[in-house]
């Protein structure tokens, strides 16, 4: 029987990463085969942990292209797990197909938007495939509402693609993001 695919997409701060690992923890209380992957460029906190803002980690295989999860995978994992897809290449999409394919649930967790409200492309084309999508909200850092739906980053500008974490990005609802974009 095929797996199952659940994407877990929102702005920084909105719980991604705690959500990914409370399914790791559902899988791994079992008792349960599985394999946790993030990509290398991600050092925030760790290279070889996938870890929440909040401290709570788990082990994971650091990698840079989306196929060399091919390396590590014995196929009988129960399911497996990505976090910051964001940061991946598109055939991430086929490797996931595969696996679903071969009966394993896949759990993804990334960034939908860039600080420049982009689309981040990856993301994007996974969910068109995704059997469930968790849409999650960060609290605006601005108006204190539960409607934070887009990262703002507050030093400086350039690449969509700069890791970091409170030194760089605030995630703020629709309306504040337009405010802080107005003064910036
Ligand atoms: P993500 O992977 O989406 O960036 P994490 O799961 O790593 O999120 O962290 C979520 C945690 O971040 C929350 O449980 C909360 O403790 C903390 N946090 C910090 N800033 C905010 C915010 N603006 N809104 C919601 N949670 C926040
Ligand atoms: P987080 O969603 O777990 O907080 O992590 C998001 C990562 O993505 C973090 O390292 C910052 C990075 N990032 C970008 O590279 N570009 C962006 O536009 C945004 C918003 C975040
Ligand atoms: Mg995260
Ligand atoms: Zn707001």
């Amino acid at each position: 029987m095929s797996g199952n695919f659940i994407l877990i997409v929102g702005p920084m701060y909105s719980g991604k990463t705690s959500e990914l690992i409370s399914f790791v923890e559902i899988y791994t209380l079992g008792r349960k085969k599985i394999k946790v992957f993030k990509p290398i460029i991600d050092d925030r906190y760790s290279s070889e942990y996938v870890v929440s803002h909040t401290g709570t980690k788990i082990k994971a295989i650091p990698i840079k292209h989306s196929k060399e999860m091919y390396e590590y995978l014995d196929y009988d994992e129960k399911a497996v797990f990505v976090d910051e897809v964001q940061f991946f290449d598109e055939e991430l999409k086929d490797v996931i197909l595969d696996l679903i394919k071969k009966g394993i649930n896949v759990y993804c967790s990334g960034l939908d938007l860039t600080y420049k409200n982009n689309p981040f492309n990856t993301t994007i084309l996974l969910s068109a495939y995704a059997d469930e999508i968790i849409k999650k909200k960060a609290v605006c850092h601005e108006c204190g509402e539960y409607n934070g739906t887009i990262s703002f980053k507050i030093v400086g500008n350039g690449s969509e693609i700069d890791v970091g974490g409170f030194e760089k990005y605030i995630a703020v609802c629709r309306d504040c993001y337009e405010k802080l974009v107005a003064e910036k």
